[in-house]
């Protein structure tokens, strides 16, 4: 195992152990098994999107699937829009505001004053916390599609705490995803925090803004609500972490200089990154339908966890120069029609950070770390870096 690995093997123990134990044994188990009382694992890449592809017999919705918890916050109105015929209309008119040219202007007017001043930072010669760092990106980011006025990296750390509150609860829902009572009451708490401004948002904003957009493409005021809540979910939490284990990575693997001396190689350190952490590292269903899988045969009513850590990191290590592989493709933003929305987004904010710390011109070195603990997304929660 190279000093890379061993960090990010330490950082998802640490964050989760018993994530920990299931990616792990998702490298022994074969390409799918059940396990008893956790489901059907799948490890294995072309059987993973054969299964995530599968929407007749598989869903999001029922016991296993992220929908399932959120019909139990946001209430039933959501079934149609998650994975009904509202999910393929939503998709269909929101393409255009997810592409990769207004990822990039969203991050470039979100977040130049920010990155600018970690640049200043390293180049004075001070240590940055990237892990805070990315906190306030991504505050900042989902604050500006949630249409709240926020300013400060101060009201940036809050609403990243919030989203990340509101993903944590499904913290403990590895064996059922109904909610208790108590957690269903905290989860609309927050969800009416981090929705404050979209009714005002959604009504007012131009279009050059998501909720303006939503609403000029027709989607009602809840609808709206919906999808921003979900993105303040699946893009806070996912991307902060992505973002400081990639920096971490390329220290690790002493791929610093050569990103700074080569800067075409981004990209290609914002895949690798992606990969190797890949900060979805389960992704659920719920079984409608009997499927074929393989050798196996699963059953209406069965859960099935696509372990998409494990198979990604079956090619091996973070590598600036390992090609584009076509088994795994994108699988750490999942497959089939719940595919991230936020891809391009999330690819943006890496690379711009990425550029940001090249900008120093020097390459970068960890001087500390911590690790997250009870946090739905195994994520550093200090990583220190000076410029060398
Ligand atoms: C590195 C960062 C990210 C990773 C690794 C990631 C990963 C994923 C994965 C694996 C899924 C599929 C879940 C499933 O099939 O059950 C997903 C869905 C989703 N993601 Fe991301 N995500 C990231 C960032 C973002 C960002 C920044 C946003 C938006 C601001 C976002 C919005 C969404 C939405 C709305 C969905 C649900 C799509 C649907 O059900 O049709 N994600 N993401």
């Amino acid at each position: 195992m190279t000093t890379a690995q061993r960090h990010e093997s330490w950082l998802l123990f640490s964050s989760r152990p018993a994530l920990w134990v299931l990616l792990r044994a998702g490298r022994w188990t074969g390409p799918v098994r059940r396990v008893p009382r956790v489901g059907w694992l799948v490890a294995d890449p072309v059987l993973a999107r054969r299964a995530l592809g599968d929407h007749r017999n598989t869903s999001v919705l029922g016991e296993g699937g992220v929908g399932h918890l959120w019909a139990q916050v946001l209430g039933d109105w959501v079934t149609d829009l998650f994975d009904g015929s509202g999910h393929a209309a939503l998709r269909a008119r929101v393409r255009d505001v997810f592409t990769e040219a207004s990822a990039r202007a969203h991050v470039d007017r979100v977040l130049t004053p920010t990155l600018a001043a970690a640049t200043a930072t390293l180049r004075s010669g001070a240590e940055l916390d990237v892990a805070d760092l990315a906190r306030v990106l991504t505050g900042r980011l989902v604050a500006d599609l949630l249409g709240l006025p926020d300013t400060t990296d101060e009201q940036a750390r809050t609403r990243f705490g919030t989203a990340e509150r509101l993903a944590s609860l499904a913290l403990g829902t590895g064996a059922s995803t109904h909610l208790d009572p108590a957690t269903v009451a905290t989860a609309r708490e927050l969800v009416a925090t981090l929705t404050a401004g979209v009714a005002e948002g959604w009504a007012h904003a131009g279009e050059d803004r998501l909720l303006g957009r939503c609403r000029a493409l027709g989607l009602g005021r809840r609808e709206t609500e919906g999808l921003a809540v979900l993105m303040a979910v699946a893009g806070t939490g996912t991307a902060a972490s992505a973002m400081a284990r990639t920096v971490a990575l390329v220290a690790d693997t002493g791929s610093a200089g050569r990103l700074v001396a080569e800067p075409g190689l981004v990209p290609d350190a914002v895949r690798e990154g992606l990969r190797v952490s890949t900060p979805a590292p389960v992704v659920g269903r719920h079984v409608t339908g009997d499927i074929a899988l393989g050798s196996a045969r699963l059953r209406a009513g069965d859960r099935l966890l696509v372990l998409t850590h494990t198979v990604d990191n079956a090619a091996g290590g973070f590598d600036l120069d390992r090609p584009y592989d076509p088994a795994t493709r994108q699988l750490w933003f999942g497959a089939g029609r719940h595919q991230c929305l936020g891809s391009a987004l999330a690819k943006a904010v890496l690379a711009a950070l990425l550029r940001a710390l090249i900008a120093t011109g020097e390459p970068w070195r960890v001087t500390g770390r911590r690790a997250a603990r009870r946090v739905l997304v195994p994520a550093y929660a200090e990583l220190r870096i000076v410029t060398a």
